[in-house]
Formats: C-alpha cells, sequence, structure tokens
C-alpha cells in the first residue's frame, strides 16, 4: 500500500488515513492507497466497517490540479469513488479542515460522512473552470435536490458542517473528538448490521422531478455573459442526473469534464490559482515580519480612510492623521462609512463595528505615531508633501517602526533618502475601493530591509490581500502596464476608434469595463497632472496623443465633473457624446491623420501586445520578480479577466512568435512604444513561454 495512505484496525474498523500534506490533495498515489486500502479492508475477515479520515489540516481538499493537462495515471479518481462506494462494508468519511473538489465526492461516494463542526465542504471546481468529474455532479443531487446542488457547484463557495448536515449532505457533525466518534459510528453500523448505504442508489432529492427541472431551467437562464464552459456543462450534468441512469450519468460527466479541463478558459484559471499563491514565495520569505498591533495612516481620504478600514478590520489600533479638525472629521466619517457598507452587506456585525471604533484614533499631529508600529502615508500624489511627511516620520516615529507610502507612481528610494532610516521604508500601493480590490503592491525600495519586506507581505496575509512584490519604478508593476494599455487605447483613438469601440471591444474581452470607462470613474485630472509631471522627459520620438489634455482642458474630468469620455445625466447615466468625437476628429485632422476602420479584433490585439510588451519590459528590468506576478497584478487590481489567467498567460496561449510578430507590425507607428522587448528574441529561439520562468 502506498505511503500517502495509512491503514490501522481499531474495534473491527479499519481506519483508512489520507497524509498528503499540506492539503492531502487527491494525487495518483493517495488514488491508489484508497483503492488498496478498500481491497484490504474487504478481504480483511476482523473488519467490518471502514472510516476513511486524514491526517494533518485538512480532509483532502480536491484532486491534485498539478496533475490536470498530464497523461491520467490509474486508478482515476471517479473509479476510486465507485471502489469506496460498491465496498460490501459499511465506510464512513470522517471530514475535518476543507474538503473540496474531489475530496468531498470521495466522502459523497462513503456511505455515510461525520464531520467536525468546523470543517467546511463544497465543490469549487467552476473556480478552476472544471466540473466535480468524480461523480459529484450525479451524487450531489441524489442527496440535496438540484437546486441546491447547483447552488454548491456554479458558486464554488464552500458551506460550514451545520449547514451541510440541514441540507443533507452529512450526516453528523462533532465538536470534537472526530476519529473516536466515526469509529464508534462504525461499530454501531457493524452491530446494528447495518450494510453500505451507496448514493448512487438514492433518490432523497429527486422525489420531486417538476421542481428539479424548474431549478435547472432557472440556473440556465441565470447564466451570465461571458458564457465559460463549466457553468452551462454542470447544469447539463445535474439535469443528466435526473434523467439518465446513475452509470450513464458518470459518463455523461465526464466527456463534459474533459471538455471543461482542456479548455482555454480552465487553463487561465488554473493558472490564476497557482500564480495567487506563487506570488508569496519571495526571496525575503523565511525573514520574521516586525510585529504590527498599532498602525498610522496618514490622509483620511478615500483610499486612507479603506486603509485604515482594513486595518481595522485585521484587528489593529489605529491611529488616522489628517491636517485640520474637519478634514480629520470628514476621514472618520469615511472610516464610519465603510463599516456601515459591511455591516449592510453582511460582512460585518454591529458588535463587532464598536469593537472596531475602539481602537480607532484620530489625530493632527503625527506625534500621536511615536509608538506605532508601522505607519503608511496615504495623501495626495505630491513628491514635496510626501517627502515633508517624511521627514516628520523619521523625526517622531520609534526605532524599528516600518514606514510605508502608499504612493502610485513616486520614487520610494527619494522618498527613503530623506529619513534617517532608508531600510525601514517601503511601498505599500493599495487599490480603490481598498475594501474590495484584493491586491496589494508591496514595493520594495533599493534600501528597504527584507524583514520589511517580510511585515508588508505578512500584513497583506492579515488584510486577506494579495500581495505582489514590486521593484520602484514609475508606476511599478500595475500602473506601467496600465499606462501602456492606454497609450495603445489612445493610438486606436487617434487612428479612427472611438473611445465607445474601444470600451465594448475590451469589456467583450472581459474587463468589467473599457478603459475610457475607467479614466471617467477614476477621474481624468489624475493622469493629466502625471503627464505634465512627466512632460519634461518624454522621448521628442515617441508619438504623443493630446485627446486626454483637450478634455481636461475643457474641464471634462469624467463622472465628477459630469462629462469625460462620456456624458452623464444627472441620475449618473452614460451616453456617448458627439462633441468628444468632435474633439478626437479635430486632434486627428490638426495632426493630419485620415480615420480608418479598425476592427475590434485589432482592438484587442494591439492593447493586448502593449499590455505583454511592457510586461515583458518590467521582467528585463527586475521590476517583477516573474510572469505570474504580472498576471496577478492585473488580476486582482485591473480587473483582466481571470479565466484568461492574466497578460502574460494570454500570450502563453496566443503564442509569443504571434506577440513578437504583431509588435514588429507596429513599430514603423512608433519605434520606442512598439519596439520588441529584448526578451522576446530569446525566447522565441529556445521556444520558451512566459510560463516556463514562473518557478524560477
Ligand atoms: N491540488 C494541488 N495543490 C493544491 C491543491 C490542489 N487541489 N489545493 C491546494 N494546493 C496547494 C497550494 O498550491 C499550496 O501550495 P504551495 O504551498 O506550494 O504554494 C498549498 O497547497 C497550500 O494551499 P493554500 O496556500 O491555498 O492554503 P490555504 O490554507 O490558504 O487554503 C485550501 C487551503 C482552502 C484547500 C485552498 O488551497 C484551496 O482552495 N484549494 C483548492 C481547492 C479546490 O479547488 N479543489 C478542487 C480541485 S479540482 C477537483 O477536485 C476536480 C475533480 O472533481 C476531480
Amino acid at each position: 500500500m502506498a505511503q500517502a495512505v495509512g491503514w490501522t484496525v481499531r474495534d473491527g474498523v479499519a481506519v483508512v488515513s489520507v497524509d498528503n500534506p499540506p492539503v492531502n490533495a487527491l494525487g495518483h498515489a493517495v488514488r491508489r492507497g484508497l483503492v488498496d486500502a478498500i481491497a484490504v479492508a474487504e478481504a480483511d475477515s476482523r473488519v467490518r466497517a471502514v472510516v476513511i479520515a486524514a491526517a494533518g489540516r485538512t480532509f483532502p481538499a480536491g484532486a491534485d490540479i498539478r496533475e490536470f493537462g498530464k497523461p491520467p495515471e490509474d486508478p482515476w479518481l471517479p473509479e476510486v469513488c465507485d471502489r469506496i462506494e460498491a465496498c460490501s462494508k459499511p465506510v464512513i468519511a470522517a471530514l475535518h479542515g476543507t474538503a473540496l473538489g474531489g475530496g468531498f465526492e470521495v466522502a459523497l461516494a462513503a456511505h455515510y460522512r461525520i464531520a467536525l463542526a468546523s470543517a467546511r465542504v463544497g465543490l469549487p471546481e467552476v473556480t478552476l473552470g472544471i466540473l466535480p468529474g468524480a461523480g459529484g455532479t450525479q451524487r450531489t443531487p441524489r442527496l440535496i435536490g438540484a437546486e441546491q446542488a447547483l447552488r454548491l457547484m456554479l458558486t464554488g463557495k464552500p458551506i460550514g458542517a451545520a449547514e451541510a448536515m440541514a441540507m443533507g449532505l452529512i450526516d453528523g457533525v462533532v465538536e470534537d473528538d472526530l476519529l473516536e466518534q466515526a469509529v464508534a459510528l462504525a461499530v454501531m453500523l457493524a452491530d446494528e448490521g447495518k450494510g453500505p448505504r451507496p448514493t448512487r442508489d438514492r433518490r432523497d432529492g429527486m422525489r420531486d422531478p417538476v421542481a428539479y427541472e424548474a431549478a435547472i431551467k432557472a440556473a440556465r437562464d441565470g447564466l451570465k455573459a461571458p458564457r465559460l464552459p463549466a457553468p452551462g456543462r454542470i447544469i447539463d450534468c445535474v439535469e443528466a442526473a435526473l434523467l439518465l441512469p446513475f452509470d450513464n450519468g458518470l459518463a455523461f460527466e465526464r466527456a463534459a469534464f474533459e471538455d471543461c479541463v482542456t479548455s482555454p478558459e480552465s487553463a487561465g484559471l488554473r493558472h490564476a490559482f497557482f500564480a495567487e499563491r506563487r506570488a508569496a514565495k519571495i526571496p525575503e520569505a523565511k525573514e520574521t515580519p516586525r510585529p504590527v498591533g498599532h498602525a498610522g495612516v496618514i490622509g483620511g481620504g478615500l483610499m486612507g480612510a479603506g486603509i485604515a478600514h482594513v486595518l481595522l478590520g485585521a484587528g489593529l489600533r489605529v491611529t488616522l492623521i489628517e491636517r485640520d479638525r474637519d478634514a480629520l472629521a470628514g476621514g472618520l466619517q469615511r472610516v464610519a462609512v465603510m463599516e456601515e457598507q459591511a455591516i449592510a452587506r453582511g460582512k460585518m456585525t454591529e458588535k463587532e463595528r464598536d469593537a472596531q471604533w475602539a481602537r480607532l484614533f484620530g489625530a493632527l499631529d503625527v506625534g500621536a505615531l511615536a509608538e506605532a508600529d508601522l505607519v503608511i502615508e496615504a495623501v495626495y500624489e505630491d513628491e514635496a508633501l510626501k517627502a515633508g511627511i517624511f521627514r516628520e516620520l523619521d523625526r517622531v516615529m520609534r526605532p524599528g517602526a516600518v514606514l510605508a507610502t502608499n504612493t502610485s507612481y513616486l520614487d520610494i528610494d527619494q522618498l527613503a533618502r530623506v529619513t534617517s532610516r532608508p531600510a525601514d521604508v517601503i511601498g505599500l500601493h493599495f487599490f480603490s475601493p481598498v475594501p474590495a480590490m484584493k491586491l496589494l503592491e508591496v514595493v520594495v525600495g533599493a534600501q528597504t530591509a527584507p524583514d520589511v519586506v517580510a511585515t508588508g507581505f505578512e500584513l497583506a496575509k492579515q488584510l486577506g490581500k494579495v500581495a505582489v512584490r514590486a521593484g520602484v519604478c514609475d508606476g511599478f508593476i500595475g500602473n506601467r502596464i496600465l499606462t501602456a494599455y492606454r497609450t495603445a487605447a489612445d493610438f486606436l483613438l487617434e487612428d479612427g476608434a472611438t473611445p465607445y469601440q474601444v470600451d465594448a471591444a475590451m469589456r467583450a474581452f472581459g474587463f468589467p469595463l473599457g478603459p475610457y470607462q475607467v479614466l471617467d470613474m477614476t477621474g481624468l485630472d489624475i493622469s493629466w497632472a502625471r503627464r505634465q509631471r512627466l512632460a519634461g522627459t518624454r522621448d521628442p520620438r515617441a508619438r504623443y496623443v493630446a485627446i486626454g489634455d483637450r478634455l481636461c482642458e475643457a474641464g471634462w474630468f469624467g463622472r465628477k465633473s459630469g462629462r469625460g469620455y462620456y456624458r452623464y445625466d444627472a441620475a449618473g447615466s452614460a451616453s456617448e457624446d458627439p462633441e468628444v468625437l468632435a474633439l478626437i476628429a479635430a486632434e486627428r485632422e490638426a495632426k493630419g491623420i485620415v480615420a480608418r476602420t479598425i476592427g475590434d479584433d485589432e482592438i484587442r490585439d494591439r492593447c493586448l501586445c502593449a499590455m505583454v510588451n511592457e510586461g515583458a519590459r518590467l521582467l528585463g528590468e527586475g521590476i517583477a520578480l516573474r510572469p505570474s506576478d504580472i498576471d496577478v497584478v492585473m488580476l486582482a487590481g485591473y480587473g483582466y479577466p481571470r479565466w484568461r489567467g492574466g497578460p502574460m498567460q494570454t500570450a502563453d496561449q496566443r503564442g509569443m512568435l504571434q506577440i513578437r510578430n504583431l509588435l514588429a507590425d507596429y513599430v514603423g507607428e512608433d519605434p520606442i512604444f512598439w519596439a520588441p522587448a529584448a526578451i522576446f528574441e530569446e525566447m522565441i529561439k529556445y521556444g520558451r513561454k512566459f510560463s516556463d520562468m514562473d518557478e524560477g
């Protein structure tokens, strides 16, 4: 028997224990071990019943995702589940931790299920672009009907043990001593002569076929764009569970699983899953983070208040600093509004809010931060203002405190230089709205101490954010790529596209909003100020599109001023603006450009190539550690469609040669912007993909 599965006999009960850290994923050795264990249990006359449990932190959390896409090795998980279900002696699954995906399917194939009260169960496959492929789509609705089964499988959200029990998915919940209680149940079943209870034979959830079909129809009607393959196929499989004999239903599920697992959408989603975890693997990972119990936030604007709100949510004591009483009251008010919103969304109770409020303090002087462990400066993007604040912080803060800036663009090394402790200075770049956005760019300066970097990553973990390590440059990872994306979009406007066409093409690609909708939302004046700041450093050979400047000169700053690329009515709904189109036409005419017809595919190709090329440059400059970190930034912070995996993953799927050739086609239009990054030639020469660099 393989070592990944342990075996003991207690009181006539075989205890089969999966042991495959960290999450007991059902890799080949575990599958083999489970099948062998059931065979031994069948053959051993001492054994009257079987308990399947797991060592370590969790019952298996799923199939081993790393094996997808590789040649399958017998036994497959569906066979393992069938073998468990067919056992002639009762099999009990004892669940703790997170029994997810294939792990929960193993439990569904067992004849009885008991769980620790803290356990969570679920079928999250849809989040990886696949479906439960080991009988989950057939067994789950047999127990709980189509409506609940579809809720589990289409949202992918795990549920607690009590809810699972109330639904009929599991048979018992225990507070502690899971294994003892599972063995006791097994002994009782054996004593009572209760044999196996195969889920395939149960019809509890199918007693009302009309309601079952109605749930199928409602789910189909509720499918949202973009239509990814997995959700539709899950619904088909659950319908097949009602209409087909069990074994035919399994075959139907298998075919659907194969289609999904080989889809590019699933490849993108799986890439995103591993990319997010890989981002935490930084050179400083072994450093001990500095303890952070009290944090200061400077600036109570939307950003600062959002940061204070999430810090409070993570259990920290927070001091919010503003320049005068009114501004401070405004900042505290913003935090209060966010807390009310969190309560309204069911994310926080009133009691938790009160507890948080007791940990929030306001002050007008940075002297209040003398004992703080960390400070995050989140004031307006003005170099002199920020430098002044850092000088003050250097004066008042205790030795060893971390001095962080939330700047989106400015040079962190320059800020570090105004202090006497550059090793303690770091960038913690949050994204707006802070409570909702998952991304935190941890920007590491030339002199930032390794344990300060580790502190940034630890803080991100406490806040439930995905941290990505970035080096210092204008815009770090995300805003560098965003700028390239917007530049490509601006070229398209000048050459003949409209902002509305560009937005629609990028929404069809999968972004929730197009680039001009986002600009209108965040305010055109922010990037205008930045362009003015950088005007002196602009390469005269580079193509410069002034359409955004013209809009700002007209006072059209976006949503907040009622006009931007779109026109907004009093209710806030947007419409296309003929005056913007006239302004764009005038810009073209001034430059002697004759508008050409541009197709949506070309818009997408150019925007993608611009992002990938900038990503390749970031790698070349050492700003990003690996391609998948760039993907994580774009997925978690900029609305890049998750099922595409991020721009570098999309480039891998398109092929390096194609991307480089497109760039080469465009380069005549602007030899600076479109020049293919150096890295492409070498990658093409050696047949490499971006993902080959991820593990390095
Ligand atoms: N396969 C392979 N590796 C996995 C894995 C899986 N199913 N689930 C987690 N891991 C790995 C992670 O990559 C990570 O590895 P590193 O330490 O090398 O980075 C490690 O296990 C720990 O994972 P987390 O950092 O995510 O730990 P956590 O405690 O924050 O979360 C978890 C644990 C809730 C189980 C989370 O890992 C998770 O959600 N895993 C995926 C669950 C899932 O989707 N299961 C369904 C798989 S598909 C399936 O089962 C198909 C089928 O029907 C046949």
